[in-house]
This record gives C-alpha cells, sequence and structure tokens, in this order.
C-alpha cells in the first residue's frame, strides 16, 4: 500500500491480490475482517466495555450516526469497464504536502481510552501509509509526541 516515507506507493489493489492468494493457495485468512459490520462485533470482544461504549455509542439516540451512515451508503462504486485502469493514481495535495489517496484520519480524542498506543500509535501508522493524521484537542498525546511517534518522516523534519 501506499508507503510515502520510502517514496514509493504500492496500488491498493495488491493488498486484494495478496488476501486472494493467501486464502486460496495457503487456505490462510486475514487477521481481521474488512467487513466494518463484524468488525465491530470483534472490537466488542477484544474491547473494555468502557472503551468500546465510548467509540461506538455516538451521541443520545444516535439519529446522527445513522443519518451518516446512510448518505454514505448512497456513494457507489461505478465500475469502468474496457478502459485502461494501470497505472491508477489516486493522489492529491493538500496544504502543499502530496498524499496517496484523498483518505484522511478523522481527529478522535482520548484515545488512550481505547489503547496503549493511543495518538502516538495512530499517527504512526498513518505516516507509514501516507495519510493525513489529524489531530483532535482533546488528545491524549502531546503534539511533540505525536512528531516523535513519526520519527524520521521527512514531514516532521
Ligand atoms: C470516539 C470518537 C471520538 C471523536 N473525537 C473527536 C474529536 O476529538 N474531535 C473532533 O473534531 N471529532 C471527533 N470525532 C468525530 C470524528 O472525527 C468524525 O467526524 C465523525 O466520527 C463522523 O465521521 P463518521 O460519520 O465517518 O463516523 C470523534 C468520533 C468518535 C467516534
Amino acid at each position: 500500500m501506499g508507503d510515502s516515507g520510502k517514496g514509493v506507493s504500492q496500488p491498493y489493489v495488491n493488498y486484494q491480490n495478496e488476501i486472494f492468494a493467501r486464502g486460496i493457495l495457503e487456505g490462510s485468512l486475514p487477521q481481521l475482517t474488512t467487513d466494518p459490520n463484524k468488525l465491530r462485533l470483534h472490537a466488542k470482544k477484544v474491547l473494555h466495555k468502557n472503551a468500546y461504549n465510548y467509540i461506538a455509542g455516538a451521541a443520545g439516540e444516535g439519529a446522527t450516526m445513522d443519518a451518516n451512515r446512510l448518505a454514505f451508503r448512497q456513494w457507489k462504486i461505478i465500475p469502468r469497464m474496457m478502459r485502461p485502469t494501470v497505472p491508477r493514481d489516486l493522489k492529491i495535495t493538500l496544504f502543499g504536502e502530496q498524499y496517496d489517496s484523498p483518505v484522511l484520519m478523522a481527529p478522535v480524542g482520548a484515545q488512550q481510552v481505547y489503547h496503549e498506543d493511543k495518538e502516538t500509535g495512530t499517527a504512526a501508522a498513518c505516516a507509514e501509509l501516507n495519510i493525513p493524521f489529524i489531530m483532535s484537542t482533546s488528545s491524549t498525546s502531546s503534539i511533540l509526541e505525536v512528531a516523535k511517534a513519526n520519527g524520521d518522516h521527512p514531514r516532521w523534519s
């Protein structure tokens, strides 16, 4: 997948091919599901009750969350047949920085509630995947800790 740290960007489809190849040739399934609903159930099993409720709870009766999901479901992937699809370029430029795809990590506060790596862990993963990490004002890591977690990533030097 995207790996700006090394200046090399792999197409996301390689990940799908890897899943298929491992499943068919080695009978080995991915550690995690690609189905968000099953992922939620898995999270419920492995997380502390308070941590799970913090993330999954939404606000009030969850009306906004329902509306957001419904809106997201209106987006469809349109297959484009009989056209060249390689090379595929999903790159975007944001605030003068180039990213491999238009995917951003939304700000999520108090990440220590559900993982000991807190924001530093998420930021490091984002840096590895060349995805912008948006830091919440309610973070449980400081800006400096997050910057350090990105190590020698050029964006922080
Ligand atoms: C557990 C949790 C914590 C969040 N914390 C913040 C926050 O600190 N600051 C913020 O601006 N948005 C926060 N959000 C909102 C998300 O960044 C995002 O905008 C929201 O989840 C809507 O996106 P969605 O419809 O894809 O879930 C939080 C969301 C969740 C689920």
